[in-house]
């Protein structure tokens, strides 16, 4: 049987919600993760120091007595989002502002609609390090152009501040791979898991799929292979974001259904697949593991996760949420042993 061995993952954007959801989801996640980023678009969504600090207690007393996981917190950048809440929420220990466009996903409401008019909360980003999370789609664009009509504002902003760490989250067409490439250091992209699988031929191509639909949308074969490319290129711009983003079974399957896709469960399994298929799986732990920490500045975590090369399916569901690649079978799988630890977190997962 083989086996592969690599650091634990940064996964350097996910949703791990609150409340139950938060209870359900935060294992699989601390299970592969030394870290991860933790989006700030929650109900309220973080908006204040108090906010902040506040949901990083809850995440930490979720974890229990598990200390090798890490929550890396970020604040919503809104219009009204001062050069003095950013300096405050530095001072807190946040790690980065996400910029939600206005009305452009999942509680993104009041929203960002001038970009410029942030300049101000920018220049005390980049003079505190504190990194640029942009959701890069534009409102009011066909929902297919959406990224594409944003690269442009991309463009300009790391071009006024050329020492502003950016970050284009999710990155789903081969233009915004072009442009992520074209541009200095201080500017990345992350990549989801789902987005390196899913065309918009597995949303609707033959009956509707609520569970892949998410913001933003799966794109064209020839975009899915440049995020391919992208991610088992060994080129440091481009990360694992996995943006895990749990909504309950009847909130999808539902007239209005909700943006999102569900991979915390089968993310490093679903990755090393992909990696193992392009006879690439020496690239992992760049991938999931390095490129992520060296951007952000962190030292690379300490700690291991063994997955090993056994056939397995991925269940329908986890407490009320379908899981990406539900009822297909993976060739990889986490060690059982990874989940041997007595920690809350830990028992709340079941290994996979
Ligand atoms: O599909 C998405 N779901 N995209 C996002 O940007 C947010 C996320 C969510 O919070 O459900
Ligand atoms: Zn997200």
């Amino acid at each position: 049987m083989k086996e592969l061995t690599i650091r634990k993952a940064d996964d350097m954007h996910v949703h791990l919600r609150q409340n139950e959801m938060l209870r359900n989801v935060l294992g699989y996640t601390a299970l592969q993760c030394g870290r991860a980023l933790i989006m700030p678009n929650t109900t309220p969504p973080i908006l204040t120091v108090q906010d902040l600090v506040n949901y990083r207690e809850t995440i930490v007393s979720e974890l229990g007595d598990r200390t090798d996981f890490t929550p890396l917190m970020t604040f919503k950048v809104v219009p009204a989002t001062s050069a003095a809440i950013v300096q405050d929420m530095k001072k807190a220990g946040a790690t980065a502002g996400k910029l939600y466009p206005d009305g452009v996903t999942t509680n993104s409401e009041g929203g960002v609609t001038d970009f410029e008019a942030l300049y101000p909360a920018y220049e005390a980003m980049e003079k505190e390090g504190i990194v640029l999370c942009l959701h890069g789609e534009m409102p009011g664009a066909f929902s297919l152009d959406r990224e594409s009509a944003f690269l442009d504002t991309l463009r300009t902003i790391a071009s006024d501040f050329p020492k502003l760490k950016i970050v284009l989250e999710h990155a789903t067409t081969a233009d915004a791979i072009a442009c992520v490439l074209s541009l200095p250091h201080n500017v990345a992209a992350t990549l989801t898991v789902h987005h390196l699988f899913i065309t918009l031929d597995d949303v609707i191509g033959d009956k509707l799929n609520p569970h892949v639909f998410c913001k933003p949308i799966a794109k064209r074969p020839e975009d899915r292979d440049a995020l391919v490319k992208a991610a088992l290129s060994g080129n440091p711009k481009f990360f694992l974001g996995s943006d895990s983003a749990p909504h309950l079974i009847s909130n999808k399957e539902n007239a209005c259904g909700a943006a999102g896709v569900y991979t915390a469960p089968v993310m490093l399994p679903a990755l090393c697949e992909l990696f193992a298929k392009h006879d690439k799986l020496n690239l992992l732990e760049l991938f999931t593991s390095v490129y992520g920490a060296k951007f952000y500045g962190l030292p690379l975590n300490e700690s291991s996760i063994t997955l090993i090369e056994e056939s397995w399916t991925v269940p329908e569901e986890f407490q009320s949420v379908k899981p990406f690649l539900a009822g297909s079978k993976l060739s990889w799988r986490v060690h059982p042993d990874a989940g041997k630890s007595k920690t809350k977190a830990a028992a709340s997962a079941k290994v996979l």
